[in-house]
């Protein structure tokens, strides 16, 4: 069986005087028997894991360095994070792909940084609009799996995350019978079949429950309704409740 995860990216968002969301986003994973994941801006990880935070609830990095230090200006490693209490990071988010011009050997690479620190690496893959309105999601899917998902990811050092680029931020989402025949797909292409594979593109607290429901999703990366409390507790209930 695959882990169940309700992974929130905060990207570019959140000061000190967010920390309260992070509290009570922690209060509401209280009982949850999945995991919940918060992977915040890096400034704040220090502070967030001083929190008394549950055991259900865990930090995250949105990106790491292929090295674990260097002349490498702006940059922060897989290392560092796991320091200050992360124990997952985000690689090749699309926004990363997109604005970074990162590779999928690139992200393959810092997945095994992220192993290398005993982080879980949470490596992204998704189409552009113009991809999907060709009909060639499967075959970029295909392509991004097999350049950044290194051969030997596990269950336990890994988790895929399918997130249509033109569905993050938008509102949009593919239709449910889209999801469950792309998740479907995704789960042959997988080095170890129990890695889990969380859907992410405008997951919110109306569409959740019936996404989390699919065959073969296991959880959700969450943009925009992991910024509050308010927002992402129903997204983690409508995991819950699939158990
Ligand atoms: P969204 O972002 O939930 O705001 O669409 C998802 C993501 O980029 O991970």
């Amino acid at each position: 069986m695959c882990r169940r995860i309700a992974a929130g990216n905060w990207k570019m968002n959140g000061v000190a005087a967010d920390l309260g969301e992070v509290s009570a986003i922690a209060d509401a994973a209280q009982d949850t028997t999945c995991e919940v994941v918060l992977c915040l801006p890096a400034t704040l990880l220090p502070q967030a894991g001083a929190r008394n935070l549950p055991k259900a609830l865990k930090l995250g990095g949105q990106d790491c360095h292929v090295e674990t230090n260097g002349a490498y200006t702006g940059d922060i490693s897989a290392e560092m994070l796991a320091e200050v209490g992360a124990k997952y990071v985000i690689v090749g988010h699309s926004e990363r792909r997109q604005f970074h011009g990162e590779s999928d050997a690139q992200i393959a690479a810092k997945a095994r940084a992220a192993w290398d620190a005993g982080l879980t690496a949470i490596i992204c893959i998704g189409e552009t609009e113009e991809q999907y309105r060709a009909g060639r999601t499967l075959e970029v899917l295909d392509r991004q799996i097999a350049g950044s998902l290194p051969q030997n990811a596990t269950s336990e050092n890994t988790v895929l995350a399918y997130e249509p680029i033109w569905a993050i931020g938008t509102g949009l989402t593919p239709s449910l019978a889209e999801v469950s025949a792309i998740h479907t797909h995704l789960r042959t292409r997988l080095p170890d079949e129990t890695i889990a594979i969380l859907y992410g593109g405008s997951v919110n607290a109306k569409n959740a429950d019936k996404i989390m429901n699919l065959e073969n999703v296991d959880g959700s990366l969450v943009g925009g309704a992991s910024l509050t409390v308010a927002k992402f507790t129903p997204i983690i209930k409508a995991l819950e409740a699939t158990k």
